[in-house]
């Protein structure tokens, strides 16, 4: 199966999107990243994929532009880089349900909390001070509505009760840069699929021994799904 061309949407630091690039390029990834957009000129991440010799593209929201034109020019740069999947990784704008609508069941989000917990800004924040011992980050199907979307994957982190917020973001981050390159896997290969409000999974039980905290974010766990058979 050829690999899915993916592109990537950021809007800083690229740190997740630099994962997806490295993983892309491991014998038998079933996705190749056909480019990067960022929504910002000038940002770390346009350099690291450049870096990387993956192609970029600005579309930047200058004023006046609605939300929604705004959402056709990415659209347009997508359809330049003949994008099948798009993942979202620290984009932090948000995208019109037309947008959305056009991308169901084909476009990803991480976000850093194990939803539906901790939405919107500063999940980290919100974990510590819910004082919950486990928290997280999830890669989903994106739907209209912010952070929300069937689940793909899942990462844990233990809380501890020393962490500092920026100490909690850290190790999360850790564990994003596993759990993003593995979901894509799933969604790229057609192991997981959006299935109206759920996502599906072919090879269940091979799956659901990937769905522990620590498996879910594992190298050994990205290496033992690559050599499952279908
Ligand atoms: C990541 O932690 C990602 O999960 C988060 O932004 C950061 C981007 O970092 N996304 C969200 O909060 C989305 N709601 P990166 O640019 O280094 O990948």
């Amino acid at each position: 199966m050829a690999a899915k061309r993916t592109a990537i949407l950021i809007s800083g630091r690229g740190s997740n999107m630099a994962a997806l690039i490295r993983a892309s390029r491991e014998d038998g990834y079933p996705a190749e990243i056909a480019g990067v957009i960022s929504d910002r000129p000038d940002v770390e991440g346009l350099d690291l994929a450049a870096r990387a010799g993956v192609p970029t593209r600005v579309v930047e929201k200058t004023k006046g532009v609605s939300r929604e034109a705004h959402d056709v020019a990415i659209g347009a740069a997508l359809a330049e880089l003949g994008a099948e999947l798009v993942c979202l990784a620290g984009y932090m704008r948000l995208l019109t349900p037309g947008f959305v609508a056009q991308w169901t069941g084909r476009m990803l989000n991480i976000h850093p909390s194990l939803l539906p917990l901790f939405k919107g800004l500063h999940p980290h924040r919100q974990a510590i001070s819910a004082g919950v011992r486990i928290h997280g980050a999830t890669v989903h199907f994106v739907t209209a509505e912010t952070d929300s979307g069937p689940i793909v994957a899942q990462a844990a982190v233990p809380v501890l009760p020393t962490d500092s917020e920026g100490a909690l973001a850290s190790k999360v981050l850790e564990a994003e840069h596993r759990l993003y390159p593995f979901a894509l896997k799933l969604v790229a290969s057609g192991r997981a699929v959006l299935d109206g409000e759920r996502v599906t999974f072919s090879n269940v039980a091979a799956a659901g021994s990937l769905f522990s905290p620590e498996a879910a974010a594992s190298e050994a766990d990205i290496e033992s799904l690559a050599r499952m058979t279908p």
